[in-house]
This record gives structure tokens, C-alpha cells and sequence, in this order.
């Protein structure tokens, strides 16, 4: 596998999200009346994306916070998704917008799906910045991608590879060996 090629640059990344705040800002619109939706980020690696995105979402939201863990090792999912935090609040009658950085198997946002809806959620839409499709395991598709990406691992724009590289501004790839930006 190449090391540190360019996958998703800085300018990409801002096109991105611009577009996807704009199909997210008219789905769920003026929302008169309605309680908050609760934008729900998958931690750890969510944490640049989900600021990126919701300072350009328009509508009353809550923010809180899941973190689930899919990794039998640094690199390939185990599909049996663990939840290491939970919200604070509860998703009784929510609108959720379950958000992360990148779906690969499916396992975490398909786990996280069920997750809400057995917790009492009203409805629940899901918005990835990257999309792995050839990796898919489950049968799930967000309602907002950014944009496809090829079968590599990426790291960078909060994703890491094995606890690193989150920092960089921009997404690569990288040796699941020998990993290098
Ligand atoms: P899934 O459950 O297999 O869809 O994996 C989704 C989670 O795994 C996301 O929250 C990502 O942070 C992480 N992930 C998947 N692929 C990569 C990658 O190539 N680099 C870093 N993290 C990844
Ligand atoms: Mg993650």
C-alpha cells in the first residue's frame, strides 16, 4: 500500500462540507416548533468534522456525544461495536443527526442506528463526510455523504491510524505497516 498520498485535500474538504451543511439545512428546515435536533458525533475521531459541519448547519440543534469503538485492532473493524459513552441526554421523541467522519464496514452507524431508535428517537439521519463502499458489511447507507473514497486507510481530519495523524488538516493514506505523512 502507497504512504502518504493525498486522498482528500483541505480545499476538497471545505467544498464538502459546504455542500453537505446546504442538503442538511434544507432537510430539516425552519423547524418551528419542534424541540432541537440533537447532532449526535461519534467520538474520538468525529471531533474536526462535526466542528467543520455544524458551524455552517442553521437550524436549532443540541450537541452531544457517543463514543463507540469497533477495532479488534488498530486497523480492521471487528464488527461487534462496543459503546464506551453514552449521551447525557435523552433521544425520548428526538430528531437525531448521527454524525461521523467515515463509514467503512457500516457496523458503527448501523449499531448506532438501532442504538437511538431503542433509546425512543423520532427520527434518525446520518451524515458521513467519507464513504469506504467497497468495505460495506451491513446494509446501511447514510443519508449524507461527502464524498466516496477508495478501499485505502486513511488517516488525518480527525481519523487515525493507530492513535495518530488526527491533526492533519487534509485525509491520506497510509502503509498500514509503516505508517508515514
Ligand atoms: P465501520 O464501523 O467499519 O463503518 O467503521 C467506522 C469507524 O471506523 C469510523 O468512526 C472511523 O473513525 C473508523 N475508520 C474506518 N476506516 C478508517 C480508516 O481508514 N482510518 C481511520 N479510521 C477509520
Ligand atoms: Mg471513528
Amino acid at each position: 500500500m502507497d504512504q502518504g498520498r493525498l486522498i482528500v485535500s483541505e480545499e476538497e474538504i471545505r467544498e464538502l462540507v459546504v455542500r453537505m451543511s446546504g442538503e442538511i439545512n434544507r432537510y430539516y428546515g425552519s423547524r418551528e416548533g419542534e424541540p432541537p435536533v440533537l447532532v449526535l458525533g461519534i467520538l474520538n475521531s468525529v471531533f474536526v468534522f462535526l466542528a467543520d459541519l455544524v458551524r455552517k448547519l442553521t437550524f436549532d440543534m443540541e450537541i452531544e456525544f457517543i463514543r463507540a469503538s469497533s477495532y479488534g485492532n488498530a486497523f480492521d473493524s471487528s464488527g461487534n461495536v462496543r459503546i464506551l459513552y453514552e449521551p447525557t441526554v435523552s433521544l425520548e421523541g428526538r430528531d437525531v443527526l448521527i454524525v461521523d467522519d467515515l463509514i467503512d464496514t457500516g457496523h458503527t452507524l448501523d449499531t448506532l442506528s438501532r442504538y437511538c431508535r431503542e433509546k425512543g428517537a423520532r427520527s434518525i439521519a446520518s451524515a458521513v463526510l467519507l464513504d469506504k463502499f467497497e468495505r460495506r458489511e451491513v446494509d446501511f447507507k447514510p443519508e449524507f455523504v461527502g464524498r466516496t473514497i477508495e478501499n485505502v486507510f486513511v488517516g488525518g481530519y480527525g481519523l487515525d491510524g493507530g492513535g495518530h495523524f488526527r491533526q492533519c488538516p487534509a485525509v491520506y493514506s497510509f502503509s498500514k505497516k509503516s505508517p508515514t505523512l
